[in-house]
């Protein structure tokens, strides 16, 4: 089968914004063909200019893709397969934050965060096997969070789904190793993109919480967090240095709010962990 160019070629979900979209011009950068796939491709347009911008539009490709379409899943893969004729790197990135306390968010709402953050990393990750495993090479990289690791008040469904999403990448990278299929995860703290935007915004609103007042102060907290976020630079980065080598870790935990909470966590018993972070909240508060 030809290979696309002859280049190395990664598949990318969520690459409408974020992390996704700037990932794929940076991998393009790097010399990858990128087939760059979002749920509505009438929203590559800020992804084009990018590209265009960095002298990569040529190397980047849009793909309709929604993960939660799991039965359209498999032909999207195996038609990028076919069209490119080899897969190094597989980034799973698409996903978003439902926020609220555990008592007001509606079950649909925790079903609806599983169905993109962890069924569709599943379902795109199992399309993409077969392929991997026939060329014994290849990267699946799932896009984590510090959320992965720790535990914040008034985002259940979050941390859940990416707590989730931790596990799964520990069992796949045990059944992966014999195969040659390196298999990591990115976790990064609290990087300026949409994400504080869509989700955690507007999912509980405080009038309609059974926890009002500590609702307010969480939506504040993450509007600040929203408004202060570092730059995703150095998520993008990692990401093309991961996607290059050789003999990954694991985990990669980026930022120091990141590497600061798990070492916490790591050291201090649990009782003392959770004294500190509702601490810091009804500081906070006043
Ligand atoms: N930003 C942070 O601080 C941070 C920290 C840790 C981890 N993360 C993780 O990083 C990843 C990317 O998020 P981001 O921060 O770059 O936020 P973002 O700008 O909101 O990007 C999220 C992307 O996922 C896409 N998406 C959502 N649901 C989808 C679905 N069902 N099918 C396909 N695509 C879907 C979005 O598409 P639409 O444009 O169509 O909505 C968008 O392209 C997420 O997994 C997030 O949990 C982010």
């Amino acid at each position: 089968m030809e290979t696309k160019n002859g280049r190395p070629v990664a598949f990318i979900t969520g690459a409408s914004s974020g992390f996704g979209m700037l990932a794929s011009v940076a991998l393009a950068k790097a010399g990858y063909e990128v087939a760059a796939s979002m749920r509505d491709p009438a929203s590559q347009g800020r992804l084009r200019e990018a590209a265009m911008q960095a002298g990569v539009q040529d190397r980047i490709e849009v793909v309709r893709l929604d993960v939660t379409e799991t039965d359209t899943v498999e032909s999207v893969v195996k038609d990028v397969w076919q069209r490119f004729g080899r897969i190094d790197l597989l980034v799973n990135n698409a996903g978003f934050a439902v926020g609220g306390f555990v008592e007001d968010v509606a079950l649909e709402e925790w079903r609806r965060q599983f169905e993109t953050n962890f069924f569709g990393l599943v379902a795109v990750t199992k399309a993409w096997m077969p392929y991997m495993r026939q060329q014994r090479k290849g990267m699946i990289m799932n896009i984590s969070s510090i959320s992965g690791r720790i535990a914040f008040p008034a985002m259940g469904p979050y941390v859940a789904s990416k707590h989730a999403v931790e596990g799964f990448t520990e069992t796949l990278r045990l059944e992966m190793l014999p195969y040659g299929v390196r298999v990591v995860l990115i976790e990064p703290g609290s990087y300026k993109t949409e994400i504080w935007g869509k989700g955690l915004q507007s999912t509980v609103h405080a009038e309609a919480s059974a926890y009002p007042e500590s609702m307010e102060t969480i939506r504040r907290m993450v509007r600040r967090i929203g408004e202060t976020a570092a730059d995703p630079k150095e998520v993008i980065d990692t990401i093309v240095r991961v996607a290059q080598s050789p003999s990954p870790k694991l985990r990669y935990p980026i930022g120091k709010g990141a590497t600061s909470g798990i070492l916490l966590k790591q050291l201090l018993p649990w009782k003392l962990l959770e004294r500190i972070i509702h601490k810091n909240i009804s500081k906070k508060k006043g």
